[in-house]
């Protein structure tokens, strides 16, 4: 009887679990020691190698559709206490692995979220003359971005890392346009958008866009920042980045125990502009919701006490143009209440505002409110009515003062019925005040340092116990960590609405059609929209047509939206206010059907809660024409649709800025709407699908 071999029966179980393995998603296949490793994304197209260079640098590189994306890149690390982590590295081992997944946002910009990728752990070890480390990274290739990241074993050479500056290169290896905002800058993110030759920047701040000169659209971020310093993109020669960490004044950059891992580096890759906007690459890199049910964390739009200050007609300090009385909080919540918004911020509630903004973070106290603003007697008024105060903590930046009273602070917005509370860091950059090592004493710390990274943690995770849901002024970028923890639901982090009140500071009609594709890229942002009457302080006219505030709360996603305007100019224009009240918050999908960086950009979103869909955006100082095709619409169903447009002769130069023009028609699937963009101006449609009456806002 003839035997089978005993090695052919081991050759073939092996050859077979070699099949399992490459068969199974997320299987994971073991390389030995290698030169180099490549990998690839789901689709082929995008192209990974890494290597090791003549000085045994580690070095990474990409290649799209054949052609080189970024050319051959160090990694490493200056240390300030041992030598650095650059030379002398071999690459050990690597792992290959890969996901296909999809995940149900609690709210967002739509409600699936597909996480598809390929990924190659890569693991170098440093010879010991040269420091004896070892350094893995991963990367996570997808089919429309990259991100990878430093992850730091357990190992004998050292226990704690004390990073002076993290070494990560990127050779973007063809020439482009680059829109972006200095990093290390006095005002922080609060900067106008710059446009230059790839080769003309200096130290930006991520997202930073890139349009390379073949088309291909490129979006440099991070995801996950947690326990970290934010990573500024510095340009070192022609176009080459280095990551240059935000500064600390302790010394080293960002100082953490083995094991731990870095934030992604992450690269947004497309051939379109649609293609880097509609891209979940940094939520995939963050990880699941930690907060469990979240059915508390409430997307709704609101109104406030807030306009008036801004343009100085009112004062966040206790005396006779305090804008936070008694009376006025019951007249914006019986306003909101009439006109279904679920909440009223109310600044200048509470005491320690009685001095400038800046300089006097010591004396804000955050469950004290001034003898003028009884807060319960208006939470109270404002429960009877639906309504939902929202709190307001200004720190001056100083975290030292709020994290002492950061539970209680948490603990009293609840018991008052505050669902969410903004919050603010007015300072100039490095004007953090945080704890010293010692009682008493205190450091200077940046914004988006690894200290202030967590302390905005502290701040989520505190307000979630009390179930409270955070809007961050003057933050930390946002880099994806809403989907760990959905109550950090937007943030600023850019020049907002504010600016337009104050005359010589507007941001002009560029501005938004640019935060589009560079800010909006991180996550949501309280731009505060909804400027009605079209004026800032002293008349000075907003760089807008009436269109375009309408526009905004489609172009500028955020799950909490103001509408910004004093309740007065809000009511004087019932037909604008009509579709505020209604636009939701919360979309089951989001679609960039028309537009260019920094031009102009064209929503289509459809309400997670009905079948309805709104079409939207704004406009640079370039008029255009717009033919609008509806294929989005779902078949077989006829749309009532209403819109607002930029009126005849609408310009944003001229008074003529106030002309709207309204229309209702019916759109099938497929048709099309011509839309006129005026100057400065924008656009907003909403599409009824009937059957279900149209919500009014939450
Ligand atoms: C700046 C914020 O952006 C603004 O919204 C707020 O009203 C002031 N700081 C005061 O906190
Ligand atoms: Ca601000």
């Amino acid at each position: 009887m003839p035997r089978f071999p005993l090695c052919k029966i081991r050759d073939g179980i092996v050859a077979l679990l070699a099949a399992l393995l490459l068969a199974v998603p997320g299987a994971v296949v073991a390389q030995v020691a290698a030169r180099s490793v490549t990998a690839s994304s789901p689709d082929g197209t995008i192209v990974l190698t890494v290597s090791t260079d003549n000085d045994a640098r580690a070095k990474w590189s990409l290649s799209r559709k054949g052609k080189l994306l970024i050319a051959p890149s160090s990694l490493g690390f200056i240390l300030t206490d041992g030598l650095n982590m650059v030379r002398g590295f071999a690459i050990d081992s690597s792992e290959k692995a890969s996901g296909d997944d999809t995940w149900e946002q609690p709210w967002g910009e739509r409600r699936f979220v597909r996480d598809h990728y390929d990924e190659v752990l890569v693991r170098f070890r440093q010879k010991a003359e040269d420091g004896g480390r070892l350094m893995n990274l991963r990367f996570r290739l997808f089919d429309n971005g990259v991100g990878f990241r430093y992850e730091l074993p357990e190992q004998r050479a050292f226990k704690t890392m004390r990073i002076a500056d993290e070494l990560t290169e990127f050779s973007i290896a063809s020439p482009g346009t680059a829109w972006w905002i200095p990093g290390g800058e006095w005002n922080r993110y609060e900067q106008l958008y710059q446009k230059t030759p790839i080769d003309g920047v200096s130290i930006a701040h991520t997202p930073i866009t890139m349009r390379l000169d073949d088309g291909t659209h490129l979006a440099f971020h991070e995801a996950a920042l947690v326990d970290y310093s934010a990573m500024w993109f510095k340009r070192i020669s022609g176009q080459t980045f280095r990551s240059t960490l935000s500064p600390s004044s302790r010394g080293p950059k960002v100082v953490r125990d083995l094991p731990f891992a870095t934030p992604w580096r992450t690269i947004r890759i497309a051939d379109s502009a649609a293609g880097i906007v509609e891209n979940d690459l940094e939520l995939n890199l963050n990880e699941p919701n930690k907060l469990g049910d979240v059915g508390w964390v409430k997307p709704a739009k609101f109104i406030g006490i807030w306009w008036g200050m801004i343009r100085g007609d009112w004062t966040w300090a206790e005396g006779l143009r305090h804008g936070a009385t008694t009376a006025r909080a019951r007249q914006y919540i019986d306003f909101a209440a009439l006109h279904g918004f679920r909440g009223v911020l109310v600044e200048g509630w509470n005491k320690g505002w009685n001095h400038e903004w800046l300089g006097h973070g010591n004396e804000f106290r955050f469950s004290e409110p001034t003898p003028d603003f009884d807060i319960k007697a208006v939470t109270d008024y404002a429960k009877a009515k639906g309504v939902h105060l929202i709190g307001h903590h200004e720190t001056g930046g100083n975290i030292a003062n709020y994290e002492a009273q950061l539970d209680d602070a948490m603990k009293y917005a609840a018991s008052m019925g505050i669902e969410a509370v903004k919050t603010g860091y007015v300072a100039d950059a490095g004007g953090i005040i945080a704890p010293g090592d010692t009682a008493g004493t205190t450091r200077m710390e940046y914004h988006d340092g690894q200290r202030q990274v967590q302390h905005h943690l502290k701040v989520v995770q505190t307000a979630a116990k009390y179930h409270v849901s955070i809007d961050a002024h003057e933050p930390v970028k946002d880099t994806g960590l809403r989907r760990t923890y959905p109550n950090w639901m937007a943030r600023e982090g850019a020049r907002g609405m504010e600016y337009n009140a104050w005359g010589q500071f507007a941001n002009g009609p560029d501005h938004e059609p640019t935060l589009v594709y560079t800010r909006m890229l991180a996550g949501p942002m309280d731009f505060t929209p909804g400027i009605l009457s079209l004026e800032g302080h002293d008349h000075v006219p907003l760089a807008s047509t009436l269109a375009k505030q309408l526009g905004l709360y489609l172009a500028i996603y955020s799950p909490i939206q103001m509408a910004a305007d004093f309740v007065e100019s809000l009511a004087a224009h019932p037909r604008e206010l009509d579709f505020i009240s209604k636009v939701p918050t919360d979309w089951a999908e989001s679609h960039l059907i028309a537009g260019e960086v920094g031009d102009f950009a064209i929503f289509a979103r459809k309400d997670r809660n009905s079948a309805d869909w709104y079409v939207g955006g704004v406009n640079n100082a370039t008029a255009r024409d717009l033919d609008l095709k509806m294929d989005f619409l779902d078949a077989g169903k006829t749309y009532t649709a209403t819109i607002y447009k930029d009126g005849a002769g609408a310009t944003y130069l001229t008074d003529a800025r106030h002309n709207i023009a309204y229309e209702t028609r019916t759109v099938r699937k497929g048709d099309a709407i011509k839309l006129w963009l005026a100057p400065g101006g924008g656009a907003a449609i909403r599409l009824d699908a009937g059957g279900s009456q149209p919500r009014k806002a939450d």
